[in-house]
């Protein structure tokens, strides 16, 4: 990865910075957040700003509105509500913030849903000077957001008069970087979850890189599919069994494997109270469906995981909301929690098992980034990183 600007290496003090966060939090049906992690995650940024002695702006989107249309739902109020707690001072709310925002000197200013403004999603030059104008320094801390190119997130780090990652985005880079770039062997990835085609790319990408790849949730089906075991009505995916075989001989011709499930728990239906049975993987029978991996199967990919030196993990094994077919995501989380690897852990529904079985304090590093924890794992470039370096490159 290019090297970019850090945060921490810009003087501040007395400067307008703008920090583009990312605060695009989950909101009950009254507006109320529910999991309030990335907000915590971004207030290390303003807070060295705000220590500073600097002017500070920060925004953010929240949802996926409709520009130049502002609808009460959109508001990020309730955002600058928490951010005053966590910060113990005002958080003021600005609107329609694009002529000039006035902010003192150690004042937080949160401005109003980005993607409210005519451009954002386009990545608008015209609405990038704009922004650009408001600042001396521009901080990208919004991991979550940086796989996306926007006005708030690429375009006005083109023209801000200094451009540089917030401490936030840069830990997340240099996590993953530890983890896929420099890792400490034997590197595991274990990517799980419903179906390969949403995760082929990350498969393809991981299999060249890592000592041993754990597949689980029904892209496992797939896999095992298409290598010959029966899967009775689970769900699969035929146009992937080639893709599945590719990879699985790919593994193999470089001395790894993906190793298969040799015991599953299934059920008749899809339902919270369905019982679960365990059968060998032999065994499944036609109106059968996989909804987890089995006791044996659970035990052998833990011992992988003991041995493992960094471990990458994206996705749940089974239909771990479910109790019946829970346990394989509690014994993965619990082995890679117990490790003594380098762990990291990212996406929405992996974030939800680590929060079920309380395994935050053991993962290395638990990623805020849903879409952007996936376009690196896949290997693509960030666009909003690429600007950052480079800004850094010119400089
Ligand atoms: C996310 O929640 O993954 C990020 O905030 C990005 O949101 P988006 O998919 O609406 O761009």
């Amino acid at each position: 990865m290019s090297r970019f600007l850090r945060m921490s290496e810009v003087p501040l003090a007395g400067r307008r910075v703008f920090i583009r966060a990312d605060l695009n939090v989950p909101q009950d049906a009254t507006g109320a957040i529910t999991d309030d992690t990335r907000i915590r995650a971004s207030m290390p940024a303003v807070r060295l700003a705000l220590e500073a002695g600097a002017a500070v702006m920060v925004t953010s989107h929240l949802g996926r509105p409709t520009e130049g249309e502002f609808k009460p739902e959109d508001s990020l109020a309730p955002v600058a509500a928490r951010m005053a707690e966590l910060l113990g001072k005002p958080v003021r709310l600005v609107a329609n913030w694009l002529d000039g925002v006035q902010v003192a000197a150690g004042e937080v200013v949160l401005l109003e849903n980005c993607r409210l403004n005519r451009g954002e999603k386009k990545n608008s030059d015209e609405l990038a000077r704009q922004m650009a104008a408001l600042c001396d320094v521009y901080v990208n801390d919004a991991f979550g957001t940086a796989h996306r190119a926007e006005a708030t997130t690429h375009g006005v780090a083109k023209f801000a008069p200094v451009a540089c990652a917030g401490p936030l985005l840069a830990a997340e880079l240099d996590a993953l970087g530890r983890a896929l770039q420099q890792p400490a062997r034997p590197l595991l990835a274990v990517v799980a979850g419903s179906k390969v085609s949403t995760k082929l790319t990350i498969l393809e990408s991981l299999a060249g890189t890592v000592d041993q790849l754990i597949v689980g949730g029904g892209i496992a089906n797939t896999f095992l599919k298409a290598a010959g075991y029966p899967i009775g009505q689970s769900l699969c995916e035929d146009d992937l069994l080639d893709a599945a075989s590719r990879l699985m001989s790919a593994a193999k011709s470089r001395g790894g494997d993906i190793p298969l499930p040799t015991d599953v728990v299934v059920g008749k239906r899809f339902a919270a109270d369905e019982p679960g049975v365990v059968k060998a993987v032999a065994d499944v029978a036609a109106d059968d469906l996989i909804f987890d991996i089995g006791p044996d199967t659970a035990r052998a990919y833990a011992d992988i995981i003991a041995k493992a030196g960094t471990v990458v993990w994206n996705g749940p094994v089974g239909v771990f909301e479910f109790d019946a077919f829970a346990a394989g995501t509690e014994a993965v989380g619990r082995a890679i929690a117990a490790s003594h690897a380098f762990s990291i852990a990212g996406g929405g529904d992996t974030l939800a098992a680590i929060a079920k079985y309380d395994l935050e304090t053991d993962i290395s590093y638990i990623s805020t980034g849903g879409g952007a924890f996936l376009e690196f794992l896949e290997g693509k470039t960030l666009p909003a990183v690429a600007i950052l370096a480079e800004r850094a490159a010119q400089a």
